[in-house]
């Protein structure tokens, strides 16, 4: 070999190494998410009865879950699932104000102040996911989400089918996919 290609496979092999020591596993942290779940399932009553009428323009796709896409594993997929709810929540809070007046929400405000910002660490922490897949997953139901919200008679409600599905979608993984979780606490 020639001293240059040996030096290329030199370079190779250092960098392949780095790359798996330093390459982020993404992987949620269980501790976070499950004091996400608790913020969310605290913050307020459970969902109102006078809101059930909505539940026909808003329909969480269960499926996400179960249906693993073909691309991906189950973990992984389960990862981008959670991740996507709570980007697609995120998105939700920053772009549209919560209703005041008469139809303000019954939420506690520290709670939800809490819960922001753990969604927020959350959905900051794991830009290395690609959501593509699961993003188109759940893109219909989040537009329709997004019109109840907008709409200034169903706000309410529309908020209050986002922290029910979106809490229902951190319960159910913590409980049916635990062991996809990074339950490792920081030091
Ligand atoms: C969105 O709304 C339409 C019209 O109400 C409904 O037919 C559809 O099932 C809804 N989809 C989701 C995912 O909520
Ligand atoms: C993300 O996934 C989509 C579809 O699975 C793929 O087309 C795209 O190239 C991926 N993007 C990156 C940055 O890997
Ligand atoms: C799990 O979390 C710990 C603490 O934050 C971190 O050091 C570790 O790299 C994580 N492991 C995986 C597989 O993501």
């Amino acid at each position: 070999m020639k001293p240059s290609s040996v030096l290329l496979v030199f370079l190779q092999l250092c960098c392949f190494q780095t790359m798996l020591v330093s390459r982020p596993t993404c992987k949620l942290s269980g501790w976070v998410v499950q004091n996400t779940h608790n913020l969310l399932r605290d913050l307020g009553e459970p969902f109102p009865v006078q809101c059930r009428q909505y539940n026909s323009k808003i329909l969480f796709p269960d499926s996400a879950l179960s249906d693993v896409s073909a691309n991906h594993r189950q973990c992984r997929w389960t990862s981008l699932v959670v991740y996507e709810s709570l980007r697609g929540a995120e998105l939700m809070f920053t772009e549209n104000e919560l209703p005041e007046g008469e139809d303000e929400l019954t939420w506690n405000k520290q709670k939800l102040d809490n819960y922001l910002n753990l969604q927020n660490r959350l959905v900051e922490d794991h830009q290395c996911l690609n959501t593509t897949e699961a993003s188109g997953v759940l893109a219909p139901y989040f537009s329709n989400v997004t019109a109840v919200v907008e709409q200034q008679d169903s706000a309410s409600c529309g908020w209050e089918a986002l922290r029910r599905d979106v809490l229902w979608v951190l319960k159910f993984t913590l409980r049916k996919h635990h062991s996809c979780f990074n339950w490792t606490k920081a030091h």
